[in-house]
């Protein structure tokens, strides 16, 4: 049995940071599923698909080679690693993410991220539907103001001209779109930890995940 922790939640409470520490401090793999789901949202507007082209993104969902090379993402070999992180890129992955079957098309590249010694897979899934049979199952939530604030910060830091209000209602449409779609929605999976970041620093918030780990997984968590 490969030690599995998911951290699921919305965009902008710091899975992804959380998860990458996490991975790093434990010495095991890391699946940044928001990432594929990037790089189908970036690969179906290069080739100008309409977000409900269901059918063209599933195709294009088991065509596309995505390789991940240290915190580097690949698009059939080409790095795209700042081209994903745009907020038009994530409202893309969001909408292209609305679809059972391309989801189903991506769950077996997710699934083989489960390797020894262990793998913390971050998304809105992860817990529900990708690995449910998880050791630990992490869920952080924090209020949109937040996580916009925080997402602000990190857009102006990378040189984005970014407007305030608008990271609010995009933050809130994006939430909507992944908590109602009718297939593997956002939502807490039972038994999930939750953690309320709000005003908690990422160093608390990995240390709470560390300690649940170690709860979780005494021989792996030393
Ligand atoms: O975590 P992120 O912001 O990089 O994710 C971008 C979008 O991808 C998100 O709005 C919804 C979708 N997504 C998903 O549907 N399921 C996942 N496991 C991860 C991301």
């Amino acid at each position: 049995m490969i030690p599995i922790v998911t951290i699921d939640g919305p965009s902008g409470t710091g899975k992804g940071t959380v998860a990458g520490l996490l991975a790093r401090r434990l010495g095991w793999h890391s699946l940044d599923s928001g990432a594929l789901y990037r790089v189908l949202g970036l690969a179906a507007q290069r080739r100008g698909l309409a977000p409900d082209a269901a059918q063209a993104l599933a195709a294009l969902a088991s065509t596309m080679q995505v390789g991940f090379r240290g915190q580097d993402v690949l698009l059939d070999g080409e790095e795209v690693s700042a081209a994903i992180r745009t907020e038009a890129v994530g409202d893309a992955a969001s909408r292209v993410a609305v679809h059972g079957v391309v989801r189903e098309r991506l769950l077996a590249r997710q699934r083989e991220a489960a390797r020894p010694p262990g793998l913390i897979a971050d998304g809105r899934d992860m817990g529900s539907v990708v690995f449910p049979d998880a050791g630990l199952k992490v869920f952080l939530t924090a209020s949109a103001e937040e996580r916009a604030e925080r997402r602000y910060k990190q857009l102006k830091q990378k040189g984005f001209d970014v407007s305030l209000p608008k990271l609010v209602r995009e933050i809130r449409a994006r939430d909507e779109r992944d908590r109602n779609r009718s297939t593997a929605p956002l939502k807490s999976p039972p038994g999930a930890l939750c953690v309320d970041t709000t005003s908690m620093s990422i160093p608390e918030v990995v240390d709470r995940v560390w300690e649940a780990a170690k709860r979780a997984f005494p021989a792996a968590v030393v």
